[in-house]
């Protein structure tokens, strides 16, 4: 469902795109002060309005399809797609939707001020089991060019209502329980042994899933994640008590490490 013909074309586009965004990069390099995120409707200083769409365009690209973009960074086969649904557009998905502005903002779990760019690098550390993607290079310029197309109708005042995930009640999930809702209601396409399809269907536990560092493996946020989206093909399905019990079972599989060189993130 993803690979479109007119997809395959873009694709086919990128060796060249990528040499623009590298005399980008390394126009920035000389700069003290890195690439700013909060890009006026012209785009940033310096970078025409064609520029500007490559650019959101490979942003974009790299959202939907992170371990081919950007294999480097990647140590699992998931996408942020695969948890950002419609290409971080979904309401309650942790959306990208007015979320630029809100950054530099405190983090809970840095315990300090973080950018956007830092954020994404925890996704990366964490969700794709990777790297940290450089916080200066193409491919991050890229990803935070898309999320800042996706924020022109911010209001400051405003929070976009669809931020974040939905608050559940806290609940206490039993895996027993969680194991038989897994199987009558997402084995069909996570795969009874948690791995999926992908890039279609994506792992939720083995070598391609998130590690164990992920937000995505705390059991409150998955069922406030799950009860909001899945199953997919009928989202709201499930009770609370069913979105506690499944993310218990799968939190009780095996998954990759955080790697603690990486606590900083
Ligand atoms: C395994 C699922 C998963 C994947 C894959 C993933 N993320 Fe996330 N992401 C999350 C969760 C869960 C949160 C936290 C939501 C919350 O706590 O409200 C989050 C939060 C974020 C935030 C902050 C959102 C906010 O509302 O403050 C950004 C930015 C972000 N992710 C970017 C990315 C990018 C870019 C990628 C791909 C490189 C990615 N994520 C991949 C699960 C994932
Ligand atoms: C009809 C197929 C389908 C069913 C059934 C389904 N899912 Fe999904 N799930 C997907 C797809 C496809 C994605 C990737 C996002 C997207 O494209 O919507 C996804 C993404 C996810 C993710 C985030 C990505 C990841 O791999 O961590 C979680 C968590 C998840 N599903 C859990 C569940 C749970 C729990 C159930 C059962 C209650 C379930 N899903 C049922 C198709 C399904």
């Amino acid at each position: 469902m993803h690979f479109t013909q007119q997809k395959r074309m873009r694709v086919a586009m990128i060796p060249l795109m990528v040499m623009g965004f590298s005399l980008f990069a390394v126009a920035c390099s000389n700069s003290s002060n890195p690439p700013v995120h909060a890009a006026s409707a012209d785009g940033p200083a310096g970078i025409s309005q064609s520029q500007q769409r490559r650019l959101i365009h490979q942003g974009k690209l790299l959202f939907d399809q992170t371990p081919k973009e950007a294999p480097d960074y990647v140590g699992n086969k998931l996408s942020c797609s695969d948890c950002h649904l419609k290409s971080g557009t979904a309401a309650h998905a942790a959306p990208m939707t007015d979320l630029a502005g809100t950054f530099p903002q405190f983090s809970k779990r840095a315990g300090h001020i973080i950018s956007l760019q830092d954020r994404i690098q925890e996704c990366f550390v964490r969700s794709e089991a990777g790297q940290p993607l450089p916080a200066n290079g193409p491919q991050m310029v890229a990803l935070v060019a898309y999320i800042d197309s996706l924020s022109k109708s911010q209001v400051k005042s405003k929070p976009y209502p669809g931020r974040g995930l939905i608050k559940l009640p806290t609940l206490i999930g039993d895996p027993a329980r969680g194991k038989a809702v897994y199987v009558s209601q997402c084995a069909a396409c996570h795969g009874i042994d948690g791995a999926g399809d992908p890039p279609i269907l994506p792992a939720l536990w083995g070598n391609n899933s998130y590690n164990d560092g992920a937000g995505m493996d705390n059991p409150s946020k998955m069922a406030a994640f799950v009860s909001y989206t899945m199953p997919q093909d009928h989202p709201g399905l499930l009770t609370p008590q069913q979105a506690y019990d499944v993310s218990a079972y799968i939190h009780s599989k095996p998954r990759p490490k955080f790697n603690e060189a990486y606590k900083i993130y």
